[in-house]
């Protein structure tokens, strides 16, 4: 699938995206990554919070209800409906919601202390620029709380599909530490492929 057509059918999808057990099962993704992202040793009390691939915003209206002391939290998804869809469920008005891409954040330096992401960066064109991107609107010692499929392995069936995908925790590893991350760190949450791996910026 063309960058245009992965995006074009997430705009199709924003509607029902929360419905149903595919609904259930990215709800409960995230609910697991909200838990470590806020975990003492991450981000316990962050201030200004970045979901890139936010989709239509579970995550960041779960982060809002449980962080009463951030300032702003911002969602990002080049996909128009996601934004619309997350636009229309917004309660809180710290939430605020953009159009755009992981490779290029509209946003200046260091302006962000926690950066989230949930089955997104499988679909960013360009990882390794979308990974600098996160790094450069952390502060100095942000975190970077990025959940995807990540398997232990390299199984055959990803070699063919999306061979420039990192879809190992090896291959991730070595992008996020190029971008300039420290302290990475790897957590199982659903389904033995599904995992967060959290990573400060140096
Ligand atoms: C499977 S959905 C996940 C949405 C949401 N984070 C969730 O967990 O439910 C993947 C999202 O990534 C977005 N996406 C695709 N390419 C992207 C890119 N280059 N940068 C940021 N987001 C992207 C899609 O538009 C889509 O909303």
């Amino acid at each position: 699938m063309t960058r245009d057509r992965d995006i074009a059918a997430f705009d199709e999808r924003a509607g029902g995206y929360e419905g149903g057990w595919l609904g259930r099962l990215h709800q409960q993704i995230a609910d697991r990554t909200a838990d470590l992202a806020l975990a003492v040793a991450v981000a316990p009390e962050p201030q200004r919070v970045l979901d890139v691939g936010c989709g239509t915003g579970y995550l960041l209206r779960e982060l809002a209800g449980r962080c009463p002391q951030a300032v702003e939290l911002v969602g990002i998804d080049p996909a128009r409906g996601m934004i619309v869809a997350a636009r229309a469920a917004a309660d809180d008005d710290r939430l605020r919601w953009m159009e755009g891409t992981a490779e290029e954040l509209p946003f200046p330096e260091a302006c962000f202390d926690l950066v989230v992401s949930t089955t997104s960066f499988d679909h960013w064109a360009d990882q390794q620029a979308g990974l600098a991107e996160c790094a450069r609107v952390l502060v100095p010692g942000g975190r970077l709380v990025l959940t995807d499929l990540f398997s232990g392995w390299l199984t055959p069936t990803l070699v063919g599909g999306r061979r420039h995908k990192a879809r190992t925790k090896r291959r991730a590893s070595r992008r996020l530490e190029r971008a300039g991350f420290l302290d990475v760190q790897w957590h199982d949450v659903e389904a033995v492929v599904i995992r967060t791996v959290t990573a400060a910026r140096g």
